[in-house]
């Protein structure tokens, strides 16, 4: 396992490299999951950064994420876009699943819009919802905390009371009916994945109080908690979780999903953008 000091190198060093190339500090850092990369399209005067050219930044391996970080305006708000994240169930570890949060947190970024697909395991829920996060159940095994802390990043045992601020959510439910949205909201399970899930652990979830399901998420927001950043999350419910329908599932339906939605997703997150402060 990496040292603390060794991160803490390896987050100044990549830093240092983005503070040449960014002028203002970015008042949010967002991360595109599935089917929202292009919400980077529409920041102006973007400057883009790819994964590869940033020290000690992980590489992107999932077809159909490209692994770049853009920064401009988007609602005349200066935003840094992650096109691309990192999952556990690819290989990496939960210190390069979380690097960019940290990175995020250590250039002076204070708010952290965080966005995925996901399966429905509330039974109320349709492939196309919009979700907002109003909590997790880490399940993945891990914690990305784990290990020596560094206090200048955070706490050794932060609070997670509220780690979805509560006052953005709402500000997100009273904007959805206003862009032809019905309000939801969800508890989201994080899972190791990469298997989906089998429909008893489906039903598992359903009962331990989780409304989504997915594989990404819970260890970016434990990150941007334990260094201070209030977090907004949102989940593009993109099939019935296992057991729910009769079908099977598949990635080309959560692609399909994603790609259906992408215009409605865009636009709430920049509407989005422009009412939160
Ligand atoms: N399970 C886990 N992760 C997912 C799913 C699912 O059904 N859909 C999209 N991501």
């Amino acid at each position: 396992m990496i040292s603390e000091q060794e991160l803490n190198k390896k987050i100044q060093e990549a830093k240092g490299y983005l503070n040449e190339r960014i002028t203002v500090t970015p008042e949010f850092g967002i991360i595109l999951g599935s089917g929202l990369g292009k919400l980077a399209d529409l920041a102006e005067n973007s400057i883009v950064i790819k994964y590869e050219d940033i020290p000690h930044f992980p590489v992107s391996t999932v077809a159909g994420h490209s692994g770049k970080l853009i920064v401009g305006k988007i609602a005349s708000k200066t935003v840094m876009m992650m096109q691309g994240r990192f999952h556990y169930y690819e290989g990496y570890e939960m210190n390069e699943v979380t690097f960019p949060v940290r990175l995020m947190q250590v250039l002076g970024i204070k708010n952290l819009i965080v966005t995925n697909a996901a399966g429905g395991v509330n039974k109320e829920y349709k492939p196309g919802d919009l979700v907002l996060i109003e909590d997790h159940l880490n399940l993945m095994g891990v914690n990305p905390l784990r290990g020596a802390n560094v206090s200048d990043f955070g706490p050794r045992f932060p609070d997670l009371s509220e780690a979805y601020d509560h006052k953005w959510r709402e500000k997100a439910i009273e904007l959805m009916p206003t862009m032809g949205l019905e309000p939801k909201r969800g508890v989201y399970a994080a899972v190791s994945g990469p298997s989906y899930e089998t429909p008893a652990e489906i039903r598992y979830l359903r009962t331990i109080g989780a409304d989504l399901v997915g594989m990404s998420t819970a260890p970016e927001v434990i990150v941007a908690n334990h260094g201070g950043m209030k977090v907004l999350g949102i989940s593009c419910v993109t099939n019935m979780a296992a057991g729910v329908l009769p079908e099977k599932l598949s990635h080309n339906e959560v692609i399909a999903t994603t790609q259906r939605i992408e215009q409605q997703f865009v636009g709430f997150v920049k509407s989005l953008i422009s009412i939160l402060d």
